[in-house]
């Protein structure tokens, strides 16, 4: 049971890229975090990074695409902590397809982790904060790709402007329980990932050059940058914002077209 009084926040994917960034964040800001994430390795070690730093973390291995894994990891949170205070619905992955291509494992693969993880850590966290009368927040962890998107996305562009669309009917359903429901919806973010698909190019730096030119702010996000957004809407600072959709994209989606030559 929670011993400790502290809030209680449980980060899908924590192991890297932005939910790293996240969980990190709040265990510098006194908050017990839950690392709700997949890969072992990756969960185990930012689990002893942050206790090494006298932060409060505990690594539950999770599949969020899984009903029994998540009620699993919502069971182990309760026992250990007692509630949960604040989810993260981070967890996530990319697959860009020619339609063409896409086959029905694509589609399973993108749309289990990115749209049925999202239902299904709300749908047991959501319970488990009516029961234990919380008055907590759920942040999805969306994409521009939910407002504007390119050729070869429709996988991951329909999932993440599922997303968006449960983030606005759950915040509905679930204000009556004091429980405010928002997403952040990153643009290109400073990840390995990033770093990958940069690399991978027959030119990184006219690449990382035309990409900084999409941003109004002149460059891309970080980690940190998402973290401090999700932070405000899991405070009290943000008690009165639910059903929101947040672009943190450095305005590259507030362009209506990008062009050199007119
Ligand atoms: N990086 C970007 O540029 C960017 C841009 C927009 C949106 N996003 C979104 O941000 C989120 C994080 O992206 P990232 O780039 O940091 O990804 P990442 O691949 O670096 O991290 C994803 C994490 O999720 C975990 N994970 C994968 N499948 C899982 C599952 N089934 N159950 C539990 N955990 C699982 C992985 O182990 C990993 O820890 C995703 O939802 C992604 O769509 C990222």
């Amino acid at each position: 049971m929670n011993k400790i009084n502290k809030k209680v926040v449980v980060v899908t994917g924590a192991g890297s890229g932005i939910g790293k960034g996240i969980a990190s964040q709040f265990a510098t800001s006194d908050y017990c975090v839950v690392l709700a994430t997949l890969n072992k390795q990756e969960g185990e070690q930012l689990e002893k990074e942050l206790v090494s730093l006298g932060q409060e973390a505990y690594f539950v291995q999770t599949d969020v695409r899984e009903e029994q894994s998540v009620k699993d990891m919502v069971r182990a949170v309760i026992s250990h902590y007692g509630k949960v205070d604040v989810l993260v619905n981070n967890a996530g992955v990319t697959l860009f397809k020619p339609l063409l291509e896409a086959t029905l494992d694509d589609w399973s693969r993108v749309v289990d982790t990115d749209l049925r993880g999202v239902f299904l850590c709300s749908k047991y966290v959501a319970e488990a904060m009516v029961k234990t009368e919380v008055k907590g927040a759920i942040i999805n962890i969306s994409s521009n790709h939910a407002f504007r998107t390119l050729p070869h996305t429709e996988m991951y562009a329909a999932a993440k402007g599922g997303v968006n669309a449960m983030t606005r009917s759950m915040a509905l359903s679930l204000g009556s329980y004091g429980i405010r429901v928002n997403c952040v919806c990153p643009g290109f973010t400073d990840t390995d990932h990033y770093q990958t698909w940069l690399h991978d190019k027959e030119s990184p730096d006219a690449v990382e050059r035309d990409v900084l030119k999409l941003h109004a702010t002149g460059r891309i996000s970080t980690p940190a940058d998402i973290a401090r957004l999700v932070g405000f809407l899991a405070s009290e600072a943000s008690a009165n914002i639910t059903g929101g959709e947040f672009l943190v994209d450095g305005g590259l989606t507030a362009a209506l077209y990008h062009a050199d030559n007119f």
